[in-house]
């Protein structure tokens, strides 16, 4: 083997691609809090519509009626890796809900000095934390915290497992955008007379294809849409350089296929979602990023020759003039913003059902 295919392989071992996670660090639903989110594998259908529903109730409430929803309530957001959306997305749902927020990161706290996850949970709770966001670089940390502490755990991102948050907000993103699932956004309507929805089911999303574009390998947004969204019906089509995207990708789950041709796999397209390349976790160490850019990168040209409806994610951050060109993440068929305003919309549910209220 040579040195970067051993590398290859040992990083896809590391994430173990298709669940991400080896037997026992899991943790499986019943030995953990319940209202905790680790993953998206523990989430029913009939789950996802519950939470977007819950997520339609709370946007429909005034702002003062929702500020009543987590009154008195102690949240913590323990962020051992950088973050801009999540973390404050989060953060501005749970005070949104009026509770109270705590954030603790890596660079300001003893974690600094060393101490472990487990005891920073501990400490968390005895100061009267009643749930815990994390984001860790380690996959598996949510699942230990949450059985450490026995509080409802969201995960919030660890290492290159799983985002269950984010794979929410870009489902609700594609129903609102698309018209489907009863879910309204800034840009589109229900139809009137649409179901809402509590009526979401495993065909809400029949006949979408979502093209998922750049480093797969390392990307818990992948693997996480890529398990979710095939389970409401939707086609799901990897797409990037055997370096960033391994065959092992396709035992995720059913739905999902592979094509290393990106104009082919854009023609098939609904949607496309494009990622950065993660520097941090050593991709494209090796990688030819001229090379990629010119097969991979989404630019306004590739764009007028897909459907003139197809929408455009990222799960951000953005690399302008890498995996997107400007003028496409600015363009009128990118949705990039909105998915942000639906993370807010969609972890006020998530943190609610948390701390078991019923909004
Ligand atoms: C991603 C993450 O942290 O997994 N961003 C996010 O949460 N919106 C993707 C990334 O870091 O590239």
């Amino acid at each position: 083997m040579t040195e970067k295919a051993k590398r290859a392989a040992t990083r896809e071992a590391e994430v173990g691609l298709p669940s991400g996670l080896p037997p026992g660090l899991a943790g499986s639903p019943s030995q953990v809090a319940a209202g905790s989110l680790l993953s998206v594998e523990h989430l029913s259908v009939a789950d996802v519509a519950g939470i977007l529903a819950m997520t339609a109730r709370l946007e429909r409430m005034n702002t003062a009626e929702r500020a009543r929803v987590l009154l008195e309530r102690t949240i913590a957001l323990l962020f051992y890796e950088s973050s801009t959306r999540t973390r404050t997305s989060f953060e501005l749902a749970a005070k949104s809900l009026g509770a109270t927020t705590t954030l603790v990161s890596d660079k300001s706290s003893s974690i600094e000095k060393g101490e472990s996850l487990k005891d920073t949970g501990l400490t968390l709770r005895a100061l009267g934390a009643e749930a815990i966001v994390l984001r860790h670089p380690s996959s598996g940390a949510a699942s230990l915290l949450a059985r450490v502490t026995g509080l409802p755990v969201l995960n919030a991102g660890d290492g290159m497992h799983q985002h269950p948050s984010q794979a929410l907000l870009d489902l609700r993103t594609i129903l609102a955008r698309l018209g489907l699932g009863g879910v309204t956004s800034q840009v589109s309507k229900a139809r009137p007379g649409a179901p809402g929805p509590e009526a979401i089911n495993a065909k809400t999303l029949d006949g979408v294809t979502l093209v998922i574009t750049g480093d797969i390998l390392h990307s818990r947004v992948a693997r996480s849409n890529a398990m979710l969204l095939p389970r409401l019906g939707a086609r799901v089509v990897l797409c990037g350089p055997p370096e960033l995207l391994p065959e092992s990708a396709l035992g995720m789950g059913g739905g999902i296929h592979i094509e290393r041709d990106f104009d082919r796999a854009l023609a098939q397209a609904d949607v496309v979602m494009m990622l950065r390349i993660q520097k941090e976790r050593l991709a494209g160490f090796d990688l030819n990023l001229a090379e990629f850019i010119a097969r991979y990168q989404l630019n306004a040209q590739r764009l007028a020759a897909a459907s003139p409806n197809l929408l455009v994610l990222h799960p951000g951050p953005i690399i302008r003039g890498l995996e997107i060109t400007g003028e496409v993440a600015d363009g009128p068929q990118s949705a990039i913003e909105e998915q942000v305003s639906q993370g807010l919309a969609v972890r006020r549910a998530l943190l609610a059902r948390a701390l078991g209220v019923a909004a």
